[in-house]
């Protein structure tokens, strides 16, 4: 029998917010789904974002195979395969390894794992903020079970290759320890205490529906430009505390001197995302890659007062580009809107990685061994934004 039930939410969620966001399923095998299981999972993934299943027994090609039937047409993974293996210079490379087999399917996780999926030896790295963090935390303090966000982002390019639509995550070793205590360190006091390296989700419709109307109307009409190879671009700059945002010091690397690229490949996206089952739209932009903001007029005849940019902007400035996104995206990353997911081994996540963020979370030791496939598959086609009625409503 087919149980779908909602998650499991720590103390710290507001449950009403949380309340469509994410189902358990039981009673079907992720790996073998028949066609009307398929659909029916794949309607659920869409109207909650992101579904696990427990106790799953996931080969990489059976992953594969999975992640692909959302999106039959597409093919490599979501940052082209091997590529990010033999990119040196993205902030990828170092903690992503290409499952030999199945090159869709990344290894990835924290520790020495030997004779894995044909990978004789992977020494493997969780991401953590004190590589990527202007500021750090002590010693002393991450000793005490203090952590950071690492990076609020969504698995994609955002180079010459579509978003993909799903990732899947499979945790095959999950790490023991205590919890941890996330500081945002931005000012708010906040906090989040989370199992030990979790998996960090929150929704981007909740992220749009709690806009202000004016800044629904620049979200409706708004579009970003993302960087040429916006992680090599980045790979020299710092985060702020929380995670969300690049400081804007002048370090990224200049785009004369990025691997070589083209105008064409260059990704342009709008702020919202149309979801392909719900129609609802979900905030869906990747802050620490944009370079650049477009807003479209307001619609000839309609109401201009207090609306920002009544007739229109393209906004060049990284500083006053990133302050205007982390504007509308920092209060959905409020502790209580956050979904930290505390794996078990054998997890299986599906989430759809255009209607949520996500993020790393956490400090693992070297000892602390995990072991995880991901994978998603550059999407066969771009998002769509809104449409003209959605554009009418907001404006
Ligand atoms: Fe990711």
């Amino acid at each position: 029998m087919v149980e779908i039930i909602p998650l499991a939410l720590p103390t710290s969620a507001d449950a009403a917010s949380l309340a469509s966001f994410g189902r358990e399923v039981r009673g079907l095998s992720p790996g073998e789904l028949n066609q009307d299981e398929f659909q029916l999972v794949s309607d659920l993934l869409y109207q909650h974002g992101l579904l696990l299943f427990r106790n799953c027994h996931l080969p990489p090609a059976q992953q594969y195979a999975l992640t692909k039937r959302f999106d039959p047409a597409s093919e490599t993974y979501g940052h082209g395969n091997n590529e990010v293996d033999q990119s040196k210079r993205s902030i990828l490379h170092p903690y992503l390894k290409t499952i030999p087999a199945v090159p869709q399917v990344q290894l990835i996780g924290n520790g020495t794992v030997y004779g894995h999926e044909g990978i004789a030896q992977a020494n493997l790295k969780h991401a953590t903020h004190t590589i990527s963090h202007k500021t750090v935390l002590s010693e002393d303090e991450m000793s005490k079970g203090y952590t950071r966000f690492f990076r609020w982002h969504i698995d994609a390019a955002l180079y010459n290759l579509s978003p993909p639509k799903v990732t899947t995550l499979y945790g095959i070793q999950v790490p023991q320890g205590p919890k941890q205590t996330v500081r945002y360190d931005d000012g708010s006091g906040d906090e989040l205490q989370v199992p030990v390296a979790p998996t960090a989700f929150v929704s981007t419709k909740t992220m749009f529906d709690m806009l202000s109307p004016e800044l629904k109307s620049v979200a409706v009409r708004g579009r970003v430009k993302y960087a040429p190879h916006p992680y090599v671009w980045m790979s020299t700059a710092k985060l702020v505390n929380n995670g969300l945002a690049v400081e804007t010091e002048g370090r990224e690397v200049p785009y004369e001197e990025l691997p070589p690229w083209e105008e064409s490949k260059i990704k342009v996206h709008p702020m919202l995302w149309k979801n392909a089952v719900t129609g609802e739209l979900h905030f869906q932009v990747h802050p620490t890659c944009a370079a650049e903001i477009y807003v479209a007029a307001l619609p000839a005849h309609s109401r201009k007062e207090g609306e920002l940019y009544p007739e229109g902007a393209h906004l060049t400035d990284l500083k006053e580009v990133r302050a205007l996104l982390y504007q509308m995206q920092r209060p959905a990353i409020a502790p209580k809107f956050v979904y930290p997911h505390a794996w078990s081994e054998k997890d299986l996540i599906i989430f759809h990685n255009r209607g949520l963020l996500h993020c790393i979370v956490g400090t693992l030791s070297e000892d602390q061994v995990r072991v995880f496939h991901q994978c998603n598959l550059a999407g066969s086609d771009d998002p769509i934004g809104p449409s003209d009625d959605d554009i009418k409503k907001w404006v």
